[in-house]
């Protein structure tokens, strides 16, 4: 089933949870933030939104926005009642700027990155760190990301979690990664 499937919406609406393909993401965030007092949340390349509004609903008094470059996925969410703010913007180097002032507007302190850095990175690996130093810059203090499903036939240049934390350069120090899952922080 895909990422975006109706399905996963309609489930969530009747109560019925969220969709397991997110759950290993969660777990290792979960894992790292509980507790903690991070609780401004950013789902990058968010969909239709499901992941934010799992962090919202799991972390009471938390503050989840959303960036997503598919404006059907980003009606689909508001359709649904999903009710935390999205940026409908492709994440570029010439919109990076106006994303750096949404995560500073919502204050956000833990970006989330699921299945997203290889599809914003696949045409240019190369601003990678640069979009890191904005995101730190901005307030970010902790990243959570999940890779692709690694296949011996990949083509993908950032085919895997590897990859993706390459890809983002040296100014983030790997805290803990599992499976395709990973929490990374800034240099300090
Ligand atoms: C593989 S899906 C993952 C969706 C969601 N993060 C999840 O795990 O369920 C990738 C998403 O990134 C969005 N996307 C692709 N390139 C983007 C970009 N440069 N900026 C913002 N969103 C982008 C796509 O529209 C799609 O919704």
């Amino acid at each position: 089933m895909r990422y975006d499937d109706a399905s996963y919406l309609t489930r969530w609406q009747r109560g019925e949870g969220f969709p397991s393909i997110h759950d290993n993401l969660y777990a290792l965030a979960d894992k790292h933030l509980r507790g903690t007092p991070h609780r401004s949340f950013c789902d990058l390349c968010c969909s239709t939104a499901l992941l934010g509004q799992r962090f919202l609903e799991g972390y009471p008094g938390s503050r989840v926005c959303g960036i997503e470059g598919l404006a059907s996925s980003v009606d689909q969410a508001r359709a649904v009642g999903v009710a935390y703010p999205i940026l409908n913007r492709m994440v570029t180097p010439a919109t990076l700027s106006e994303v750096a002032l949404w995560w500073q507007t919502h204050r956000v302190d833990v970006l989330l990155a699921r299945r997203c850095l290889p599809e914003i990175f696949a045409a240019d690996r190369s601003w990678g760190p640069r979009f890191v130093a904005s995101a730190v810059l901005s307030g970010v203090k902790v990243f959570v990301v999940q890779g692709r499903v690694p296949t011996s036939r990949a083509t993908h240049p950032i085919p895997d979690i590897d990859a993706e934390i390459a890809v983002l350069g040296p100014g983030l120090r790997l805290v803990e990664k599992a499976g395709q899952c990973a929490v990374l922080v800034p240099v300090t």
